[in-house]
């Protein structure tokens, strides 16, 4: 018996990284897994993976941008499994593609806008597409991720810092809106987590790792698999008196 067994849930951003990693421990407690990316050979490999492991999952190509592609991902989520119970709002410009690194009044202005195109309106708008299904439901968990970079004030980043210290205010106001509905509304903050394939760990990564390292309680690399019981926590039961929170997983890096 897995904890989510029957469960449905959507992870956007679920074909590499760390949305893969919650995708498959998502499954592996028995959630039926739409991974919803823009990449759909990864997301398409993802599924396959699962399936050979017995696992229902299903792929769908999207641009959480796009408003369109959002209530796709739903109404192709609710044609095959007929429910959804959770949603994790992974997808992010982050690493996958890459992103300008250097002083605030350097970051190109058509740059700052996808950030938050992406980070912040495809939160909002895969949000707004599940939220109509889990109110009929009476129950839903949507879970944001946000970035330990909030609390850090990160320098040299400042449009994807902004873009997740607003995903911490959007998942506090629609907890506010949403607890009526029996709909929980959190957000994860993740440390520096090495996400990346092998072949792309340089020399700025080591740095940045061994920077987050030396300043954990719990001293050492954080990797995807060290986020995967918060999100399977989040999405059970066992969080259902929870709401509007930020969770920080990060080894202890940052403390409130
Ligand atoms: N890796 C870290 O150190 C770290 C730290 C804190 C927070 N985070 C956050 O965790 C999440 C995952 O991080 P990661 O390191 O795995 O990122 P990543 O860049 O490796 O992966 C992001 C995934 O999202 C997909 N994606 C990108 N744009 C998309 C779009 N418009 N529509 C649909 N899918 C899209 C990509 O194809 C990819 O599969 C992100 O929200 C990131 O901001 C990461």
């Amino acid at each position: 018996m897995g904890r989510l067994d029957g469960k449905v849930i959507i992870v956007t951003g679920g074909a590499q990284g760390i949305g893969r990693a919650y995708v498959e421990g998502l499954a592996g407690e028995g959630a039926k897994v739409v991974v919803a990316d823009l990449n759909a050979e990864a997301a398409g490999a993802v599924v396959r993976a699962l399936g050979e492991d017995g696992k229902d999952a299903m792929a769908v190509t999207v641009d959480v941008s796009n408003p369109d592609d959002a209530e796709r991902m739903v109404s192709e989520t609710l044609a095959r499994f007929g429910r959804v119970d959770g949603l994790v709002n992974n997808a992010a410009i982050y690493q996958r593609p890459g992103l300008f690194r250097g002083p605030f009044d350097q970051i190109p202005v058509d740059e700052w806008d996808r950030v938050m195109e992406v980070n912040l309106r495809g939160i909002f708008l895969c949000s707004r597409a599940v939220v109509s299904q889990m109110k009929e439901q009476g129950s839903g968990k949507i879970i944001n991720i946000s970035s330990g970079t909030v609390a850090q004030g990160t320098a040299n980043f400042a449009h994807y810092v902004t873009s997740k210290a607003g995903v911490i205010g959007f998942t506090r106001s629609v907890a506010r809106e949403m607890g009526q509905y029996g709909i929980n509304v959190n957000a994860i903050a993740p440390g520096y987590t090495l996400s990346m394939d092998e072949e792309d760990v340089n020399d700025d990564v080591r740095a940045n790792d061994l920077r987050s390292v030396s300043n954990r309680p719990l001293s050492r690399s954080e990797q995807p698999e060290d986020l995967v019981g918060t999100v399977i926590f989040l999405c059970s039961s066992d969080s259902d008196f929870i709401t509007g929170q930020t969770m920080a997983v990060d080894g202890g890096n940052t403390m409130r």
